[in-house]
């Protein structure tokens, strides 16, 4: 394809997610069909500073995209916000020949890529993250295993909730993002659903409605409760005391993370990391792969970061009613 593009390297950064393999397999076996060699950057950025670098095949994917995690690893690696540190990792880059880097994580990781952009390495990001926030993209690998994950664990717990009469708040993933939630809340059909970026911290307008719901015969009482809000232990212990109505916590953690991914994640993250190769070995730099109504795309990297995303005023009314 392209004259100068003869090498890529492509990593994982950031939290892993479902389908990270499968898009790692697209990139390695699209370059290659390509006529571009593959290098694989092990851990992330930290990995490309320490040099872990392997000329990587299309037999080296084989078998991985059923796996869940990252074959290449990943790293959170604070130093590399550091200008010094960024430049040195372009030299490593141009040391092992490699002229562009394919990024799968999220917003950060894309601050990485970008850093890179400047210090002369093409870069492409692909949005790797179970809690569907990169504001660019409707789409992000790992979020439709992660939400079937929860979606069956709170299934669960709300069978043992009935059993007992008993309030059950379940917190799944998202620091700052509250779809995990707000999608489970929908699909487990809950009675109350806590996002970062709506919670009004009224927890007696909570107490009151498991009273009534009580009162109206209902067995369980399902809260899910995002990360971000976090407190699922002690806001268990403030209910119970309030209602008289054992209260339980269950906090679901990094299953959601993990495991086989879904149908969905593994065929977005094979069309995204096949775009990435191909928009990279073309001779692109500084942009993000994307799907965004209904079309995979790509963005500038700055004009995708300063992208806004909202939790959808109408889908939470709907999560509120139902
Ligand atoms: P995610 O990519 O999932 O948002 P993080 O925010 O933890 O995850 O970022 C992953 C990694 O990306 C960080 O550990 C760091 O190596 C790199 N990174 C994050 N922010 C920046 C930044 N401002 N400049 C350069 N690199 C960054
Ligand atoms: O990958 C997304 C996520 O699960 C967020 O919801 C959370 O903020 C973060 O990862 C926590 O990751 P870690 O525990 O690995 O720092």
């Amino acid at each position: 394809m392209s004259e100068q593009i003869k090498t890529i390297g492509v990593l994982t950064s950031g939290g892993d997610a479902p389908g990270m393999n499968a898009a790692i397999r697209a990139v390695v076996r699209k370059a290659l069909s390509n006529g571009v060699t593959v290098k694989g950057i092990k851990r992330g950025y930290a990995g490309l500073l320490a040099e872990e670098i392997i000329e990587m095949g299309r037999k080296d994917v084989s078998d991985t995209i059923q796996r869940g995690g990252t074959i290449l690893g990943t790293a959170r690696c604070l130093e590399f916000k550091e200008e010094e540190v960024q430049a040195e990792a372009a030299e490593i880059c141009r040391k092992h020949g490699i002229d562009g880097i394919v990024v799968i994580g999220g917003d950060g990781s894309y601050r990485g890529a970008q850093a890179l952009a400047r210090h002369g390495i093409n870069t492409i990001g692909i949005p790797g993250t179970i809690d569907l926030d990169i504001a660019c993209s409707d789409y992000t690998i790992g979020f439709d295993t992660a939400v079937n994950t929860a979606m069956q664990a709170i299934d669960k717990v709300r069978d043992t909730s009935s059993s007992h009469e008993r309030c059950s708040i379940i917190e799944v993933m998202g620091r700052n993002a509250g779809y995990i939630a707000l999608w489970c809340g929908i699909a487990n059909g809950a009675e109350d659903i806590l996002l970062p970026e709506t919670y009004d911290y009224n927890e007696q307008r909570i107490i009151n409605n498991i009273i009534q719901n009580r009162k109206k015969g209902k067995k369980h009482h399902i809260i899910i409760n995002a990360e971000g809000i976090g407190h699922s232990t002690s806001m268990a212990r403030r209910i119970e005391a309030a209602t008289g109505i054992e209260t339980r916590a269950t906090i679901l953690g990094y299953m959601q993370r993990g495991g086989s991914p879904t149908c969905k994640d593994r065929y977005y993250a094979s069309i995204m990391g096949a775009y990435a190769a191909d928009i990279l070995c073309e001779g692109k730099t500084n942009r993000v792969v994307a799907y965004r109504h209904g079309e995979f795309t790509d963005f500038d990297i700055e004009e995708a970061l300063n992208m806004t995303k909202q939790i959808p005023e109408y889908q939470y009314q709907v999560s509120k009613t139902i």
